[in-house]
């Protein structure tokens, strides 16, 4: 297995491009499927987690090619198998984003439940009422959402208990065909829905109240292929801050968009460290120390919890006392026990983290958990004193598109190590 080695406490200089985001394209590929034709999505990101929404796209029946290495055509004329196999769900949960476009076209949907994973128990039960709902038949047999509707479906209105950011996307591909009204409420209000519902206006489909957490969709009958160019990673660009803040020195990303990091900004700035806004760029510079800062994980424009692992390693190198709340996901604090073996003294009391900054850490090893807990420990490892090895990095794979590539141009000392 490959393992990334960093030998730590360089500052970072210089710049990187941010790539599209991983969770705005798989959504947009998924609907690909609503309706046939050539699609043609832009700054797609290099990814497993793409592949893998490809592959089954692929056993669904579509077609696709990349253009170039960022552009990609999908054709989707024959739809002919509705199944999204235990293989394929289990190595990626967001393979349950075919449930509602499959139920929309062919009437018929029949996907594996993800079951449990590193960051907790994340059921589908919203996404599965939300369907029964628009009229959809579903039924639980050998691990499988088996989902039949006759006719179309129809349109009703759907409530989310907590915002849910797939299970908004998913109401909404098939609510698009269906016939009349539905509207969505508490839905999520994150920008890669905002990016969706731009592809999916765009395919012909008739939505309101893009960006607020009440959306009105007025089914149609037809809808057309379209083009559109996935938004900037809003995690990959806040990973990167957060290195700058924890590495030191003055990067600029550019090909981003700091407007969809409301919160990271805040709390950066609070921790010492100086961030500047361009339209399309973010400069950021640590020279001096860091000062702790409390963080509570909330839906958009909340902080995120996909950089709570990660502003967790920052935290580790202040000298105070930092309380960090995870409120989205129940489990997501496997980072710890790998932090605490470069040095950090967290203790967890439920969804709490309680930080106490030691001012440095040392280099470990250290094994990677998840996707964002593997992006906290190469955070943790620039930052560190000597060397830090890390394992299991197919985590990364699936999520950061050429990390080490875009850390070593800016002067870390990163690399990887290809193993059995
Ligand atoms: C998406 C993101 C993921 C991010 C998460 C929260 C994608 C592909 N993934 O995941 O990176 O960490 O949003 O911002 O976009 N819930 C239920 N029942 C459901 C659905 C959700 O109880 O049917 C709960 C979850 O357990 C969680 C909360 O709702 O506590 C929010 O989860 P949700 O927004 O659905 O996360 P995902 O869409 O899976």
């Amino acid at each position: 297995m490959d393992k990334i080695l960093i030998e730590g406490g360089r500052p970072l200089q210089g710049e990187i491009k941010i790539s599209g985001a991983k969770n705005g394209a798989l959504p947009i590929i998924a609907a690909t499927l609503l309706c046939p034709g050539t699609h043609i999505l832009y700054n797609v990101p290099e990814l497993r987690d793409i592949r893998t929404i490809l592959q089954l796209l692929g056993t669904l029946g579509a077609t696709w090619e990349r253009i170039d290495t960022n552009t990609l055509k999908i054709n989707s004329d024959q739809i002919t198998e509705f199944e999204a196999s235990y293989e394929l769900v289990k190595t990626m949960r967001a393979s349950v984003l075919v449930l509602g476009p499959l139920l929309a076209r062919l009437g018929r949907a029949r996907v594996s439940l993800p079951g449990g994973c590193a960051i907790g128990a994340r059921p589908i039960d919203f996404h599965m009422q939300g369907l029964q709902k628009l009229g959809a038949q579903l039924e639980l047999e050998q691990g499988y959402v088996d989902a039949k509707v006759c006719g179309r479906l129809r349109g009703n209105t759907v409530y989310f208990d907590i915002p849910s950011v797939t299970g908004t996307e998913n109401i909404l591909m098939a609510a698009v065909l269906a016939e009349g009204t539905t509207i969505i409420k508490n839905s999520a209000k994150e920008p890669e829905i905002a990016n969706l519902i731009d592809m999916l206006t765009g395919m012909g489909a008739k939505i309101e109240g893009r960006d607020t957490d009440r959306l009105t969709i007025h089914g149609v009958k037809e809808l057309k292929p379209a083009e559109i160019a996935i938004i900037p990673d809003r995690i990959e660009t806040g990973t990167f801050l957060i290195a700058v803040g924890a590495a030191g020195g003055d990067v600029t990303l550019t090909n981003c968009n700091p407007a969809h990091l409301p919160s990271l900004f805040e709390k950066l700035r609070s921790s010492g460290i100086y961030l500047e806004a361009g339209e399309r760029s973010i400069r950021v510079i640590r020279s001096g120390p860091l000062k702790n800062v409390d963080i509570k994980t909330m839906p958009y424009p909340g902080f995120p919890t996909d950089l709570q692992a990660q502003i967790m390693a920052l935290m580790t190198l202040t000298e105070g006392l930092s309380v960090i709340h995870e409120n989205i996901f129940e489990n997501r604090f496997m980072h710890v026990a790998e932090l605490r073996r470069m040095g950090a003294d967290i203790m967890v009391e439920g969804g709490k983290a309680i930080v106490k900054g030691q001012g440095r850490l040392d280099g470990a090893q250290v094994m990677a958990t998840d996707l964002r807990a593997s992006a906290s420990l190469v955070i943790a490892g620039l930052a560190a004193r000597g060397i830090t090895e890390i394992s299991r990095v197919y985590h990364l794979d699936r999520g950061y598109d050429d990390l080490v590539g875009k850390l070593g141009a800016v002067g870390a000392k990163i690399w990887r190590e290809t193993g059995n």
